[in-house]
């Protein structure tokens, strides 16, 4: 009989189009992170280019435009940026997919307490590790499976008296997860492998590995076709045990904002935001 319930009164999944932004907050972030965007003339080491594996995931139509200006209009960092200010006094922040580190580099330049980690394939971007200074390191070695063909690592930084943390390693490798374990993330990028078999896996892994804070955001990017059934498909599974509280699939400019079309970018959160 509740199996009957269930299937006639499921509640509908509505992801709201929009969200509405103090206008003066928002101004103030964005034109922080202009300028912190200008502290890097070049975010492209073509030495460390030669040694990737994709090419830090940046294809040419954007190499050609990672190092332009970019307008007012608010980009997904700047989004971040803004709910990082309203709803957290200390972010403890998780990007997976990092690239050069153009939006983990605005992000970290946003806070003064806070705690940071990166996942991804590639090596640290020279460009961003030499602004770090580097405590300690350990290494293990990748799964035989994985395209990654040299050991994984864990770095760990100083910037400016908050922790950087940087894994180097494949977001398909659970070994990897379980490194991670004791952090307890509030705001998760997920920005890797656009697939949606990953993002289902990666949504497993911050379970499994209990990753998640208390009161946590989690923002997609890219969430088109597929990308964005695996969303719903993820609220869905995973709404009784979060309590998810607020759905949006918003039309917003991404790394290199007005220079290529909007991102379709999905956030969740189990608080109201
Ligand atoms: C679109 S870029 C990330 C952009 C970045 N979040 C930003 O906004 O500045 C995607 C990144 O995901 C990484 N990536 C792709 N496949 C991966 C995998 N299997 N494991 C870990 N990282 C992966 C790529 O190396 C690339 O750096």
């Amino acid at each position: 009989m509740q199996n009957i319930f269930n299937f006639f009164f499921t509640k509908a999944t509505v992801a709201k189009p929009h969200f509405e932004f103090q206008e003066k907050e928002m101004n103030e972030i964005i034109q922080k992170n202009r300028q912190s965007l200008s502290l890097i003339d070049n975010w492209i080491d073509e030495s460390a280019f030669s040694k990737s594996f994709f090419n830090y995931g940046v294809p040419d139509f954007i190499k050609t435009d990672i190092n332009r200006q970019i307008n007012h209009s608010a980009t997904y960092t700047d989004l971040m940026v803004y709910l990082s200010a309203k709803h957290f006094k200390k972010v403890n922040y998780l990007e997976i997919g990092v690239s050069v580190g153009k939006n983990f580099f605005q992000l970290l330049e946003s806070q003064h307490n806070s705690t940071f980690t990166g996942f991804d394939i590639e090596e640290i971007n020279p460009v961003i590790e030499k602004l770090l200074i580097l405590k300690e390191k350990k290494e293990w070695s990748t799964p035989s499976g994985s395209i990654k063909k040299t050991n994984s690592s864990l770095k760990k930084f100083d910037y400016k008296g908050m922790n950087v943390d940087y894994m180097c390693a494949d977001v398909w490798d659970e070994n990897s997860w379980a490194k991670l374990q004791g952090n307890k993330f509030n705001l998760v990028f997920s920005d890797a492998l656009h697939s949606s078999k990953a993002i289902l896996f990666e949504f497993e892994m911050l379970v499994k590995y209990d990753l998640l804070d208390d009161k946590f955001v989690i923002i997609w990017d890219d969430l088109i076709g597929k990308m964005k059934k695996a969303f719903f498909r993820i609220i869905k599974k995973y709404d009784k045990k979060y309590q998810i509280k607020d759905i949006y699939l918003l039309s917003i400019n991404g790394w290199v904002g007005e220079h290529e079309g909007a991102h379709t970018v999905g956030v969740i959160s189990n608080f109201p935001l």
